[in-house]
């Protein structure tokens, strides 16, 4: 059987790594799919940039839409990123009856419920086992290994960039810029960092975790956002004095109000594995009925990682050209006239515990201030931990860790304690996951 023929979008990081693995690794490949897969055609913004592969065989052009558009093209490979022009060429490609294959997070997160219909009406594929969490196949694993369990939660070490910045901060006492200046320098690091630092890529991750975990829409702009650029080396330390690793975390929760997606930094118990991911590799940790938790692992950024996941869409893809577009693995797992509408809950409806961190003057009294004003809101403690005035300082950093609370509870007592004049100032706040 004559190869099937693919054209890139995007001969970047990922786009060169894929390159490289399909003719690395292509008689194993060619052994899975059945037929060798050929790239015949690639786009790249510079037709003599310095690259990674090789492009020998390959057509090049500045122009994605001549790849699309090309008749030897069968399957449309977009790793290009952004939202525009890649959902115009993608929704081309379906147009055109042709399968594609994509990367890119952002443009599922956002426009995925556009693309899948249209994909569902013409028949085609669309694989995205590459946005999310790198080469680790936890797509495949919640859409069908799992896909006997009631999924209650998820929380995941998703965006490489900003676990390799709080590691570093850790374990070497690095600081956030020159970290975040060497992600980059890797390629790790998205096109704008701030995506990466202020939690959005995150944010794109988990909005596509939790469709295809509950059966619901993407909603992207539902999801709460939070990055890590506020956390202190001081917090990673105290953290670690009560037992605890601060990871930047996607939450997906299934509650009887509603689901809860969420996106910020978050204590979690250091005896967690989860809490041992370090660098720039992800996880993800699924909670379900009839397996219990499942922890997925591995490198979530960079080229070959990246690749490996494409180059298992693409196999996937070529497996079931042939089959009948009914009897597919549907987009988000759950068939699509079978989706819910659940309710995505606010965060002041969301229940965590919270480790708070107060500036105060040292003096009688400022404690029992505080303590009144978290029982007086219905806020139990677990511990508290007041520390030595920094150098130069007068003022003493107080650590409060409480039991569960929904924010919005918690939101009106910092509110009351930040009034307080012995409070010098405001209360820094990170929640707290067991996950257990
Ligand atoms: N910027 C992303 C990360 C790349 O650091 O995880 C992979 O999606």
């Amino acid at each position: 059987m004559k190869p099937v023929k693919v054209g890139l979008l995007g001969l970047g990081t990922v786009g060169g790594g894929t390159v490289n693995v399909l003719r690395r690794n292509q008689d194993e490949i060619s052994r899975r799919a059945g037929r060798g897969i050929e790239v015949v055609a690639a786009s790249a913004r510079r037709i003599d940039a310095p690259r990674i592969c090789d492009t020998t065989g390959i057509r090049l052009t500045t122009d994605p839409f001549a790849v699309v558009n090309d008749p030897e093209v069968e399957v449309v490979c977009e790793l290009m990123g952004g939202v525009e022009p890649a959902r115009e060429l993608v929704l081309r490609a379906i147009e055109l009856g042709k399968h594609v294959v994509t990367a890119n997070k952002m443009l599922i997160a956002l426009h995925g419920n556009e693309i899948f219909r249209a994909a569902q009406d013409r028949g085609v594929m669309v694989a995205f086992e590459a946005a999310v969490a790198g080469g680790i196949p936890v797509i495949k694993a919640i859409r069908e290994g799992l896909a006997g369990n009631r999924i209650e939660w998820l929380a995941g070490i998703i965006n490489g960039t900003g676990n390799f910045i709080l590691t570093e901060m850790r374990d070497k006492g690095r600081e956030f810029d020159d970290v975040l200046a060497e992600a980059q320098r890797l390629g790790y690091a998205e096109a704008d960092p701030t995506f990466d630092v202020e939690g959005i890529d995150a944010a794109h991750k988990l909005t596509i975790l939790a469709s295809i975990a509950f059966g619901i829409p993407l909603q992207f702009d539902k999801a709460v956002t939070e990055g890590i650029t506020r956390i202190t080396r001081e917090d990673v330390s105290y953290a670690e004095a009560l037992g605890y690793r601060i990871k930047h975390l996607g939450i997906a929760r299934r509650t009887a109000q509603g689901v809860e997606l969420r996106v910020h930094p978050t204590l979690i118990p250091e005896r967690r594995l989860i809490a041992n991911v370090d660098g720039v590799k992800n996880a993800v940790l699924v909670m379900s009925d009839a397996v219990g938790p499942t922890l997925y692992y591995g490198a979530g950024a960079g080229a070959d990682p990246t690749a490996s996941a494409v180059v298992a869409d693409l196999v996937d893809v070529v497996r079931t050209m042939t089959a009948d577009p009914e009897n597919r693995v549907p987009h988000l797992a759950f068939q699509p006239d079978a989706l819910r509408d659940l309710p995505i809950l606010p965060m002041s409806e969301v229940e965590t515990a919270y480790y708070l961190r107060l500036t105060a003057e040292d003096k009688p009294g400022v404690l029992a201030d505080v303590t009144r004003i978290l029982a007086d809101q219905d806020i139990s403690i677990e511990a508290i931990l007041q520390k030595e005035a920094p150098e130069d300082e007068t003022d003493i950093p107080v650590i409060i860790l409480t039991h569960r609370v929904k924010e919005g509870r918690m939101n009106e007592a910092i509110a009351r304690i930040e009034a307080l004049p012995a409070i010098k100032r405001p209360v820094a706040r990170i929640r707290v996951e067991s996950l257990g």
